[in-house]
């Protein structure tokens, strides 16, 4: 039986009947401002060396929810920038979703992931992907830094994945999940992807991705390009997605792959910009800051950046992130106003 992920596309398809290709817009992808417990090496939000200034407040972040379910979206995922759970307003957030009967997706590095938080969200029927790339302890403060513990990360999955077990289902021929493990491959930790596999056993969602060149990641790129596993690495970074998809692949009307989010979803940082992705600042300008313009408005703008993008720049994989070259010259491009709105 086919695993998915509650709120992804097949989701949305097969378990609620909603016909994708009749949507400009599906998923709302907030932002908590960058400011984390850990210090990734990997982390392609630089938290750490971000100045904050201007975040959103509650009450505009309400608003914004309220206009994206008025608008259709029904998925709101908090990615990023930071931790999600030390953000401060997040509980409020968590509630507001729940009531306006959206989806929200979570992204943790499972370290706040306590027993309470966890009834919390499990309560709010809120989906949990927590971030962990190996179960090596050593390996895992190395890769995190900051406040990291495995330990206290396994414990805490220990009693969320037996809380969540509780709301994994089945229906229309699909085994639905709410609680996933999200794994950045590297060339250091793929020899861990296995072992990962296996620690979801049958009741977390097994999801896996290349590591993106962006932010930290970039500046720390010699770390992870020093392993063993140099050459499985870059088979599976060019085809992995072929064999194990990742879970927010979705199949273009031309079969083309695409990510659901970078199709569907619109990136709102903690301040209110609207990007194209977060490390396509350079779109800025020809989007807006959700301060100053309706979601709609915006929604209409990214559409047509989004759909520039895919018309004039020859996508291999799935992800336009990672694919540098590609990515560059976009980036090169928007700089030098080659793209006309
Ligand atoms: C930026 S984090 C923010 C949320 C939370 N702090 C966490 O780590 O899950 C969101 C997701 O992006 C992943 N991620 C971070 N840096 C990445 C990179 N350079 N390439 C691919 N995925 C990355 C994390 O593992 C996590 O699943
Ligand atoms: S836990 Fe998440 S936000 Fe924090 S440094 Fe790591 S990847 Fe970045």
């Amino acid at each position: 039986m086919e695993k998915i992920v509650k709120g992804l596309p097949t989701y949305l398809e097969k378990i609620e009947g909603i016909n994708l290709k009749n949507r400009e817009i599906i998923f709302l992808m907030l932002s908590v401002p960058p400011i984390c417990n850990y210090r990734c090496k990997k982390c392609f939000n630089s938290v750490g060396s971000r100045q904050i200034k201007n975040s959103l407040t509650l009450d505009e972040i309400f608003r914004i929810i309220k206009e994206a379910k008025a608008l259709g979206i029904r998925g709101v995922t908090i990615l990023g920038e930071g931790e999600p759970l030390v953000y401060k307003n997040i509980k409020q957030i968590v509630e507001w979703v729940d009531k306006l009967r959206m989806i929200l997706t979570i992204s943790t590095n499972g370290r706040m992931l306590t027993k309470d938080m966890a009834n919390f969200l499990y309560k709010h029927n809120v989906v949990v992907g927590i971030g962990l790339d190996t179960l090596n302890e050593k390996e895992y403060v190395s890769y995190c830094g900051g406040n990291a513990n495995l330990k206290e990360v396994l414990k805490n999955i220990a009693y969320i994945r037996k809380l969540y077990s509780k709301k994994i289902y089945k229906k229309n021929g699909y085994k639905i999940y709410q609680l996933l493990l999200h794994m950045t491959v590297t060339s250091k930790n793929y020899n861990q992807m296995k072992k990962l596999e296996g620690f979801c056993k049958d009741d977390i969602y097994f999801d896996c991705q290349s590591l993106s060149e962006v932010g930290d990641a970039k500046k720390n790129i010699s770390f992870f390009k020093k392993g063993k596993n140099d050459y499985d690495y870059k088979t599976f970074k060019k085809f992995g997605h072929l064999i194990k998809p990742p879970m927010v692949l979705l199949k273009m009307e031309n079969e083309k792959n695409i990510c659901c989010l970078f199709y569907y979803g619109i990136f709102v940082g903690y301040n209110g910009d609207v990007v194209l992705d977060a490390s396509i600042k350079e779109s800025l300008k020809y989007i807006g800051n959700i301060k100053d313009y309706p979601l709609k408005r915006l929604v209409e703008k990214r559409n047509k950046l989004r759909d520039f993008y895919l018309k004039n720049y020859n996508l291999l994989g799935y992800c336009p992130i990672r694919e540098q070259s590609t990515l560059k010259k976009f980036i090169k491009d928007l700089k030098e106003s080659k793209y006309k709105p």
